[in-house]
């Protein structure tokens, strides 16, 4: 029996975010319809992919249109989940650091030698030239953190690890509130909103890292 793909469609999820220090309302307005647009492409694509393969096999008429689909699945899946990873790492009367003795402080000083060295290899990555996200990932493996750029949405995940704190650096995320050199600022800003407990509670607890 084939009663063809069945599909699943994503809702975009509401974040009750505003009264940041330093990102303001407006910013967070705008960026909540960037992120309900990439929900909305995945859909499309997902329902788009769901009628080709329906229709029978994949001849090589349509490889191109399928191909193209398919390849497209990446920037706007991860532009549909990192964004809610994003948004979900701040709060209003967030903390600038991580509490000393929480479960990221001392895996970050179990990684990095101390949170200080994590913290300033994080906003390095934040700040390198391009267009795309700095990520602090857990290998659930082992506990340890890592810290990554990703370019766009798609290039530099790491398949497997868990993202653990998300920072967009696209230029959206902060151009109506600093210059596009202003950069090293609006990081300052997303530190001092940061979450901490959302990020703790992301973070896998093994037996042999606790
Ligand atoms: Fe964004």
């Amino acid at each position: 029996m084939n009663s063809g793909m069945s599909l699943t469609e994503y809702k975009a999820k509401q974040f009750n975010l505003s009264g940041l220090n330093g990102i303001s309302d407006k910013t967070l307005e705008i960026h909540f319809k960037l992120y309900e647009g990439y929900v909305t492409n995945t859909n499309t694509l997902n329902r788009k992919i769901a009628d080709l393969v329906n229709k029978g096999p994949i001849g090589a008429d349509d490889m191109p249109v399928y191909s193209e689909l398919v390849r497209r699945l990446g920037f706007e899946y991860n532009g549909m989940v990192l964004h809610e990873y994003y948004f979900g790492n701040m709060k209003q009367g967030g903390a600038e650091d991580a509490a000393s003795g929480s479960a990221f402080f001392k895996a970050a000083e179990r990684t990095f030698g101390s949170y200080e060295n994590w913290k300033q290899h994080f906003v390095g990555v934040g700040k390198m030239r391009g267009v795309g996200w700095a990520i602090c990932y857990q290998d659930p493996s082992n506990g340890q953190l890592s810290n990554h750029w990703v370019t766009l949405h798609e290039e530099g995940n790491i398949a497997g690890y868990r993202p653990v704190l998300v920072m967009d650096v696209w230029e959206h995320a902060f151009l109506l509130d600093y210059k596009p050199a202003e950069r090293p600022k609006y990081i300052e800003a997303f530190f001092s909103n940061i979450d901490w407990e959302a990020v703790n509670g992301r973070l896998v607890t093994l037996s042999s890292a606790s």
